[in-house]
């Protein structure tokens, strides 16, 4: 079992996780940690304070225990996953925000400001577009993602302060938003298909399909963005795709045959890299 993608901690917002003092026994922490850590969970303490925070019934601890020593991910039995600080909703079903994915969100806000029309494409629960209106709240955005369940936590997620569409990339946003927006950003799937096997079961298992495999190279989805970018995209301003290290480079060419400039941003710490890629031009924005 993979470490967990989130982690126990102080800075969530929202304000409705249960304090892990006084709420527990040890001894009921321990017997949890101690199924987990059998199962192979590697942070098996931490999340098992997670679950008794939660506040369960007994039965449903049980219950809840049960489905994680199966393998289940832990955000899809807590219902929720931390991301930059927030606390994304996640159903069954939906692709859980990757810690890394916070570095994608830095490198927009600094590109970020208020008025921009922003769109996130492959949205999935929305973790992207949540985090950027709690660091810019003042956009117009538009998040969108084929996969009816990522859009119906998208929903819950970003609320009235976006629009979330359902459908195929771009063919989902309404199309007056052509030509007018600022950013573009997308963490698209960018698994190559015979990579898939080699995941951990967690993801391979319980993230769909559609939401990991990214073609023979990775880079299918991520191609289909880039090439229709400049019919969306403002002059001067700005795509984002999450890559891989190792496929920066593909990307970054791919930009570049597109028309747009292309430069990478990458972080050791969170094992993240961005491309990052400018519509030529002068923004007719002051
Ligand atoms: C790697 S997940 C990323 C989700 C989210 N952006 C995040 O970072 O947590 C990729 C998402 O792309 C969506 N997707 C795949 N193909 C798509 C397409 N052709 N059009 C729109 N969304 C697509 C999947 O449903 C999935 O939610």
């Amino acid at each position: 079992m993979s470490e967990p993608r989130h982690q126990a901690s102080d800075r969530i917002w929202g304000g409705d996780i249960p304090s892990r003092t006084g709420r527990q026994s040890s001894a009921e922490l321990r017997q949890i940690a101690a199924n987990l850590r059998q199962a192979g969970c590697v942070f098996a303490e931490d999340e098992a304070g997670l679950l008794l925070a939660e506040g369960f019934t007994p039965a449903e601890l049980d219950a809840m225990v049960a489905r994680r020593v199966s393998g289940e991910p832990l955000e899809h039995i807590l219902g929720w996953a931390e991301f930059c600080g927030l606390k994304i909703m996640v159903e069954p079903g939906v692709f859980v925000p990757r810690r890394r994915t916070e570095f994608v969100v830095d490198q927009v806000v600094t590109l970020m400001r208020p008025g921009a029309v922003v769109v996130d494409l492959c949205c999935g629960s929305g973790a992207i577009s949540a985090a950027l209106l709690v660091r810019v709240p003042e956009v117009e955005l538009y998040a969108a993602d084929i996969d009816p369940v990522a859009v119906r936590c998208a929903r819950r997620n970003i609320g009235d302060r976006g629009t979330v569409c359902q459908g195929d990339l771009y063919a989902a946003l309404p199309a007056e938003v052509a030509g007018r927006v600022d950013l573009v950003v997308c963490n698209a799937p960018y698994v190559p298909t015979e990579a898939i096997a080699f995941m951990p079961a967690e993801a391979r298992l319980h993230e769909p399909r559609v939401a990991l495999d990214g073609g023979r190279d990775g880079l299918d989805i991520q191609r289909r963005v880039i090439a229709e970018a400049p019919d969306w995209l403002l002059p001067g301003s700005h795509l984002l795709i999450e890559t891989s290290r190792a496929q920066a480079s593909s990307t970054v060419a791919t930009l570049r045959r597109a028309g747009l400039s292309a430069t990478v941003a990458h972080s050791d710490d969170l094992d993240a890299t961005v491309a990052i890629g400018r519509n030529p031009g002068r923004s007719p924005r002051p």
